[in-house]
């Protein structure tokens, strides 16, 4: 094959940067690969709207599945997102016997097993690097460059929104709702920016990274999510008083009793590299048993950073091309009768340290009624702050790390503690991760 043809579906952040990347660097793609690829067909929904990408030479249309179905296409690149016309595109091109590469997460978490099943059964590849953190290749590294090894967690910073938002609030004080603003200029967020800052897109790159780490089925419905719009100035300064940093943590991991599968906020250790990882960057832990743990790190959003791995899939399709469909990687890792059943653990049994910040009236007696409550669960106190009162008299902050505990003895202490009459509003409560 001299000439691979491609169409792609979508021409908007990714999809721009992908036409770049593959024109910039074609020279030395073909170096590489010893064919020629050309971008024949895009699909957009409004055609008069300026690009980022030169167009001269691709036929555009807003009918994506003329492109789908077309004899001349050998790879569909999908780049348009969510999980329904995106489905439907898929399935088409697949039983159209055209390989597919995607950056979709919603689409591969939602629906991978079905996608697999019939990319298997046609004959083709679907693959999906810059699916899960951007431009870091965190897919081909787990399942393939730690093949050997039984992964025991992972954990990582997934999504460069919330990252940067984060951030951008610690270092320079900002508004939450100005920096989501910012994100979405640069191209970072997706259509509904409520998957970024609600921890539903980091939830699908997760499911994807657990099934392909431990072995089991994509299971977006059993991971628990919680975002960041709860996180506040004073939480972001609290934290960093105690020595920690917040930021929005994928975490997955194996004990006896199940799979954790769990998206929420954690204070880490600031001396951690993950503590340090600020902006759009992306990074995740992986902790095998024979190698230990490992850290990538790079740009987890934007157009050129995913360019980078969508045309890295493309180029793995085209050096695939003529293999024995038998013998490519499975697209979980692991032999699809080989996965386990080990189930998904509810959060309620995960066990690890928490910050709690209970807002109190300012009497005597009210941090031993705290002490009693936590210490009745069999939860121990690991540091404590009380803050000035905001006047004098009235309302202070008291900060708590405590020990390791179960989340259903917490959740317990909580209800108690939000039941004393000294205790105003609700407490908060965020998840503490030392990653050791
Ligand atoms: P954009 O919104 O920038 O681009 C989407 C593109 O799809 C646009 O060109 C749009 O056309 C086109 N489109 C939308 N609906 C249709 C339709 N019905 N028919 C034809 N074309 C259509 O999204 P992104 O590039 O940001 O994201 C694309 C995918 O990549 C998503 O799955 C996202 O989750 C994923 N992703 C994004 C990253 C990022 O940094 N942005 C990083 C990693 C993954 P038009 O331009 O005319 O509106
Ligand atoms: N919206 C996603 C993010 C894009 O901010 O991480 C990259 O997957």
């Amino acid at each position: 094959m001299d000439l691979v043809r491609i169409g792609v579906l979508g021409l908007g952040t990714v999809g721009g940067g992908t036409v770049n990347v593959l024109n910039r660097n074609a020279e030395e793609i073909t170096r590489r690969i010893g064919c020629t690829l050309k971008v024949t067909h895009a699909s957009v929904k409004d055609l008069s709207r300026n690009r980022i990408c030169d167009t001269a030479g691709i036929e555009l249309t807003t009918d994506s599945f003329a492109i789908v179905n077309h004899k001349d296409v050998d790879v569909v690149v999908e780049l348009i997102g969510g999980d329904t016309l995106a489905k439907e595109l898929v399935i088409t091109a697949i039983n159209n016997g055209k390989h597919v590469v995607t950056a979709n997460k919603a689409l591969i978490a939602l629906h991978g097993t079905e996608i697999f099943a019939l990319a298997q059964e046609k004959g083709v590849m679907v693959l999906f690097e810059a699916a899960v953190a951007g431009g870091i290749p965190i897919i081909k590294a787990i399942r393939e460059g730690l093949s050997a090894n039984k992964i025991e967690w992972l954990a990582g910073i997934i999504n460069g929104t919330g990252n940067f938002i984060l951030t951008e609030m610690r270092d320079k004080g900002r508004d939450f709702a100005d920096v989501l603003t910012e994100a979405q200029a640069l191209g970072y967020a997706e259509a509904d920016p409520t998957f970024d800052v609600e921890g539903i897109d980091a939830g699908h790159k997760l499911t994807i990274l657990a099934a392909i780490a431990f072995g089991i089925p994509l299971q977006f419905e059993q991971l628990y999510h919680e975002g960041i719009t709860q996180i506040s100035q004073q939480d972001v300064q609290y934290a960093e008083e105690l020595g920690y940093r917040i930021k929005h943590l994928g975490i997955a991991r194996k004990t006896d009793q199940g799979i954790e599968l769990r998206v929420h906020p954690a204070l880490i250790p600031e001396k951690r590299l993950l503590a340090n990882v600020d902006g759009v960057l992306n990074a995740v832990v992986v902790q095998g048993d024979a190698v230990g743990p490992t850290l990538y790190y790079g740009p987890g959003a934007g157009a050129e950073p995913t360019a980078s791995a969508v045309v890295a899939d493309i180029i793995d399709v085209v050096r695939n091309i003529n293999a024995d469909p038998q013998h490519l990687i499975p697209y979980l890792s692991f032999q699809t009768p080989a996965l386990s059943a080990d189930p998904i653990l509810p959060i309620n049994q995960i066990v690890v340290p928490y910050y709690l910040r209970i807002t109190v009236a300012d009497n005597l007696g009210v941090l031993a009624d705290l002490t009693n409550i936590l210490s009745s669960q069999g939860i121990n106190i690991e540091a404590l702050i009380q803050k000035e009162p905001y006047t004098e008299g009235t309302e202070v902050d008291v900060i708590i790390i405590t020990s390791k505990a179960l989340e259903e003895k917490l959740d317990h202490s909580i209800a108690q503690i939000e039941n004393l009459d000294t205790v105003i509003g609700t407490v908060k409560r965020i998840r503490v991760e030392t990653l050791g």
